[in-house]
């Protein structure tokens, strides 16, 4: 038996010794928590407010009265009909193709001639953690495409136009903290921001976060660091914006800890003082020494952390966790840039946020696996063109070693461009990756006048003003006096439309880099122009008077020791600009890869340019050596253009083991040899200066397509619902050669805990599915009339054939009808079905609409149950047997008596809220496949949240199927390394 002094000892020990449990050190209420899952999603209507869900029907809604969402943005709207989703979501990557749409957005179904895809409405319930009352509630958005509308609870939270900005509400007022808040959002994509495929929907996460009222702001932290000229020592310099959301003046104490990568404290600042006013806000500045640094570089990624922590009379409200990486950033106008004092020449792409398979909704690991595509070409660098990146690109850049130009959307100084501004820099200014911002994209009414001087100038300052830290820069399309006057670093888009020299002349103290270089076509594998197909040959080409060829490019600025280096138009190839070609052509081909990240032949070049032989020997021969390839370029034995590229000291070429010679091999170019075609095998075998065998490559003739192979990018995935394995397809000949021709449609099966996202294969004019959903369709029960009864006479009331259009037409159901409402009603709709699908799953959704409700479906009885799911009553689904439904007029008839008085529920069922019934038909998806392109194709798999084995089965008519494993384990926690 316990004694009570005993009792009183564990009291005085548990609130003395374990003070983070009592008293002193509260911890902090700070979570930042995912909504990204379940969703609801639907497409609405950009013209039509019927089909609209009634939003904006011209009565009394949200613009007028606080909390008046009307339709989807009416807590009570029953969205049960809708598509479940997860976010990031691009629905537009889901349309079909069309030549109506706007072929430099990839020619999907979306834009003004399509109001009927261009809304989209998402919908989604959470609930907030116990214990949160009194404390603040925010949301934030990383982006959506584009012109979002969100709505809390049916109030009006607010409108973000752009499609790129992320933004967030501070929505404490608004929350239920004691049962489910439904957010809403309505994005429409009807009309542009940009001249390339831009999606649609809620495709980057979506937060709640929650702080004590006094806090760290959003994005309210600020880490400059610089080092002393021998790099043994940083001074770090944090800047604390520390907001006062209650209601009376506080005073605060302010501690700012760094901790290495490995968990180790290296400097800390104690208790800076800090009175906030109420609804206010005041900077905390602490200077934190870090000897003998560990220097973020690209190739040694290091990231430290800054805690911070605020105490109010000595208890901890907010701790707050910001990564950042000491590094030296510097522009010169005779040397280029330096990284850490150290000379890095910029080998950069611009690339779009658009991957196969899911455009532009990329999971963080599709960020990750991107950034390891360029980096294995010897890239450093990547513009974010044209619009600010989303945080996960910037996350997965800092931690891989990433340089990023971080581009603005819009140029300007209108209160909504620095908004956007502000957002972007205050969001990404701690991100060691990001090296340069970028202000405009060849801002062609501006570049030459007095306005871009001024904008320019004034949009430096600022940017300098919210960033002291870095330079601005905007990408230009002609070399002017204009924009030129007022930047910090001149950013030329295409050599052969400037005089850079000039320029350099003119301008002797601005940094240059190449913002955008060459812009040529290639398709994959192509080794002749198939314009039928809109495929272009894969070899680099001379100049075209406007755009430079790769090689060229690079030479130009390697001649230019001044500049700072490059960035070419562009690293992966993505939907929409489909140059030199019109629809059916659906996407860019400007890419060193393709959008699968598969590599072209110019990304081979590159990477001969960008790596060092040394330490990644390569050499690449630039043909085919199968024979149906060839067969259309001409007759087979006539010579055969083959182009090498290397980082080797001399290339030899062997034709069936035969030595065609050894030349040198000429740096930051390629050579062509012309080779008479005999079939067999084509090889190239690198050599280093010192005559020893460093790299070769192998082209041979294949024979016909024979099996399937299948390679993923990784095993073993974490159960966490987001991982991605990213698994390639090859069509092999029996000796297992990839068939560099190979076209064959491939079918994929999945079993196991995980689910395909998407499949591409690079094609540029493939007008395949990305991805292969379950079709949902709502259809509405209407014409709904309505008679008061006493009791319900089953068989006069619920016969289909009776005399129900003799009723009155049903209003909203009038329970409190003065000055004698009904005691019990009976209600009759209809809707028709197209037709009955065996294989569709049809459900109906009813709202509640009085007490002891009976359904009869075509003069059958249906079997209720109350679904009490997000706090409200409703009708469960009832999954309707085919053997009682027709195709064309169906007939439901409810009847029920009247709700007791008061009841809430009276009020659930009005028609702006979806009406009392709906169907939803769910068609299963098709099964997922794919042709190859050129003897390769990708699917996309990600793990869900339970630990097991997935298995991906590929089989094709007349080939061997192929099938690999991936782990998924519960165990294995994702490293953020
Ligand atoms: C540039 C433009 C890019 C892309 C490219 C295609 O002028 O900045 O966004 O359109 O041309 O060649």
């Amino acid at each position: 038996m316990t004694r009570p002094a005993s009792r009183a000892f564990l009291l005085a020990f548990l609130l003395f010794c374990i003070p983070g449990l009592f008293g002193q050190n509260q911890t902090s209420p700070r979570r930042h928590l995912s909504l990204d899952r379940d969703w609801r999603f639907a497409l609405g209507n950009a013209t039509d407010s019927k089909k609209d869900f009634g939003f904006d029907d011209g009565q009394l809604f949200f613009y007028g009265k606080a909390g008046h969402g009307n339709g989807p943005a009416d807590p009570h709207f029953d969205d049960r009909t809708w598509r479940p989703v997860d976010v990031p979501h691009d629905w537009a990557v889901t349309l079909p193709f069309d030549s109506r749409g706007d072929s430099n957005h990839g020619s999907k179904a979306i834009g003004r001639n399509f109001p009927e895809n261009s809304v989209g409405w998402y919908r989604k319930s959470f609930t907030v953690p116990p214990g949160n009352e009194g404390n603040r509630i925010r949301i934030d958005f990383d982006g959506v495409y584009r012109n979002s509308q969100v709505w809390l609870n049916g109030f009006y939270i607010g409108t973000e136009p752009s499609g790129y900005a992320s933004f967030g509400y501070d929505v404490t007022d608004y929350i239920n903290f004691d049962q489910p808040n439904t957010l809403v959002v309505r994005a429409d994509a009807t009309t542009d921001e940009g001249w390339f495929y831009e999606g649609a929907g809620i495709y980057r996460h979506v937060w709640l976060d929650i702080t004590a009222p006094a806090h760290v702001a959003h994005d309210g932290t600020y880490v400059i660091t610089t080092l002393n000229s021998g790099f043994t020592a940083a001074h770090v310099n944090a800047q604390i914006t520390v907001v006062n959301d209650s209601l009376t003046p506080g005073q605060y104490s302010v501690t700012n800890v760094i901790e290495d990568p490995a968990g180790k404290q290296v400097a800390e600042v104690l208790d800076t003082k800090l009175a906030v006013q109420a609804g206010s806000s005041e900077v905390a500045s602490a200077d934190l020494p870090v000897a003998h640094p560990s220097l973020w570089s690209t190739e040694t990624p290091v990231l430290y952390k800054l805690v911070t922590t605020i105490r109010q009379a000595g208890k901890v409200v907010d701790t707050c966790e910001t990564r950042f990486g000491i590094r030296q950033v510097e522009w010169t106008a005779d040397h280029g840039f330096f990284l850490n004092g150290k000379h890095v020449e910029i080998k950069g792409t611009n690339d779009h946020q658009d991957a196969a398979g899911v455009g532009i909704a990329l999971p963080d690991d599709l960020q990750t696996y991107r950034i390891e595509r360029l980096k294995a070409l010897g890239s450093n660098a990547i513009r974010t063109s044209h619009h600010p990146p989303t945080p996960a690109l910037l996350d997965a850049a800092d931690r891989l070693g990433m340089l990023i130009l971080d581009e603005a959307r819009m140029m300007g100084t209108t209160p909504e461009d620095l908004g956007q501004l502000t957002r972007q820099i205050e969001h990404d200014r701690n991100h060691p990756s990001v090296i340069l911002w970028s202000l405009g994209n060849e801002e062609w009414a501006l570049e030459w006048s007095v306005y871009g001087a001024r904008l320019a100038r004034d949009l430096t300052a600022y940017a300098k003003r919210l960033d002291p830290s870095r330079r601005s820069t905007v990408a230009m399309s002609g070399s002017s006096a204009g924009i030129s006057l007022g930047v910090d670093v001149m950013g030329f888009n295409y050599y052969l439309q400037h005089h850079i020299d000039d320029m350099h002349r003119r301008f002797p103290n601005r940094p240059i880099v190449g913002t955008e270089e060459s812009s040529s076509e290639h398709t994959r594998g192509m080794y002749f122009d198939d314009p039928e197909h809109q495929h272009l040959v894969g070899f680099d080409f001379e100049a075209d008077g406007k755009h430079a060829s790769i090689e060229d490019g690079w030479r130009y600025y390697q001649d230019r020791p001044y500049a700072a280096g490059l960035f070419y138009w562009t690293g992966f190839d993505y939907r929409g600009e489909t140059t030199p070609f019109d629809y059916p052509a659906i996407s860019s081909q400007f890419g060193l890869l393709d959008t699968c990240g598969f590599m072209k032949d110019t990304a081979y070049l590159a990477q001969s340019f960008w790596t060092d032989g040394a330490t990644h020997p390569m050499v690449h021969l630039a043909t085919t050596w199968t024979i149906p390839n060839r067969a259309q370029h001409g007759a087979p034995d006539e010579n055969v253009p083959v182009l090498v590229y290397s980082n080797a000291a001399a290339v030899e070429l062997l034709l069936n083991g035969k030595s065609l010679g050894r030349k040198p091999m000429p740096r930051n170019s390629h050579f062509e040899w012309q080779v008479p075609y005999s079939p067999g095998t084509l090889s190239a075998v690198g050599y280093n200066a010192a005559g020893a065998v460093m790299a070769h490559d192998v082209e041979s003739t294949t024979s016909a397509p024979a099996r399937l192979h299948l390679v993923a990018t990784k095993n073993q995935l974490a159960a966490d619902g987001t991982s991605l394995s990213i698994v390639t397809v090859t069509v092999e000949d029996a000796q297992n050669r990839i068939v560099p021709d190979a076209s064959n449609l491939v079918s994929f099966e999945l079993s196991g805990p995980g689910k395909i996202i998407g499949v591409g294969n690079g094609d540029p004019s493939s007008h395949q599915p990305d991805q292969y959903l379950p079709n949902y369709t709502a259809i509405p029960v209407i014409n709904w009339h309505t008679k008061a009864v006493d009791f319900l006479e089953p068989a006069a009331e619920t016969s289909p054939t009776d005399d129900a259009p003799t009723w009155p037409l049903a209003q909203d159901p009038r329970w409190d009808e003065k000055p004698s409402p009904p005691a019990a009603s009976v209600f009759r709709g209809e809707f028709t079905l197209p037709s009955t699908s065996s294989t569709a799953a049809i459900t109906l959704f009813l709202h509640r609409f009085g007490e002891d409700e009976a359904v009869f479906l075509n003069g059958h009885a249906l079997k209720l149950s109350v679904d009490e799911a997000n706090g409200e009553a409703k009708i469960a689904g009832i999954p309707l047997d085919p053997a009682i439904l027709v195709a064309g007029r169906n007939v439901l008839t409810l009847y029920a008596r009247r709700f007791t008085a008061g009841d809430a529920k009276i009020k659930d069922w009005t028609w702006s809220r979806g009406g009392p019934a709906n169907l939803s038909v769910v068609t299963p998806a098709g099964r997922w496949q794919r042709s190859v392109f050129n003897g390769l194709a990708q699917i996309i798999v990600q793990s869900s949240t339970t630990a097991g084995t997935l298995t991906l089965t590929a089989t094709s008519p007349n080939l061997r199927p192929a099938t690999v494993e991936v782990k998924i384990l519960s165990s294995w926690v994702r490293s953020r390394d």
